[in-house]
């Protein structure tokens, strides 16, 4: 069954104006986000370098909710036990990185942190099937990602709605989190499809009001079924 409470929205660091990072820490602390999304990029795995190790350092005893980390960088099993040690609490790494996915996600687990896949647009969430009873959540991107301000990929609503029914038909409570062009209009159709969590950077940082567009998606109605 689809989850009938409001979806985890959880507003993207990638998106804050670096220059004053303790405003994107009081917005997460003071709004209804649930979360902090933090991506950490290599430049190999992605064309593109974000921030590491010393801004989670520099923000994690600041921040009042769960850090939500997006490693997207090519040998993520490198650093398990500074993510945990950093407080890190849900632990994503990409699918098409990982050789031995059982074995990380275990790993992963036994750091203390929940354990977390991600796909990237082309990969079928049915690859899935013999891990996710494993599995804490399934991070979808709905964009490549690297970047932030990109176009959502529509076929990422299908990717959920498949997804959830996999989740569903085991009986597991595994989530479902989706990350790329996420605003109230594609938020929605994620939501509906059975999405459990949204990732936005863009829409809630260069929003005039923040806070109002965090309430925006913190508002959107799972199907009932
Ligand atoms: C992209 C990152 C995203 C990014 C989303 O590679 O994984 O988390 O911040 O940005 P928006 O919401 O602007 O698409
Ligand atoms: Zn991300």
């Amino acid at each position: 069954m689809s989850q009938l409470h409001s979806p985890i929205i959880a507003p993207s660091l990638l998106a804050a104006d670096f220059l004053h990072l303790d405003k994107a820490v009081e917005l997460i602390n003071d709004s209804e986000a649930d979360w902090l999304h933090i991506d950490v990029m290599d430049g190999v795995f992605v064309p593109n370098i974000s921030f590491g190790f010393p801004i989670l350092e520099a923000i994690r005893p600041h921040i009042r909710k769960p850090l939500d980390v997006h490693l997207m960088i090519v040998e993520p099993m490198k650093f398990v036990r500074e993510l945990a040690a950093l407080g890190v609490d849900t632990m994503n790494v990409h699918y098409e990185v990982s050789p031995h996915l059982h074995r990380s996600l275990g790993a992963i687990r036994d750091a203390g942190m929940k354990a977390a896949v991600t796909l990237n647009p082309h990969t079928p969430v049915e690859l899935l099937g013999d891990v996710l009873g494993e599995l804490d959540m399934v991070l979808l991107m709905s964009v490549n990602p690297g970047f932030g301000g990109q176009r959502f990929i529509p076929q990422t609503v299908d990717k959920v709605r498949r997804l959830r029914r996999m989740i569903d038909e085991r009986g597991l409570s595994t989530l479902i989190e989706v990350d790329g062009g996420v605003n109230a209009k594609t938020g929605a159709e994620l939501v509906a499809a059975g999405a459990d969590a949204l990732v936005a950077g863009s829409y809630v940082f260069a929003h005039e009001d923040p806070r109002a567009a965090i309430h925006s998606l913190k508002v959107l109605a799972p199907q009932t079924k």
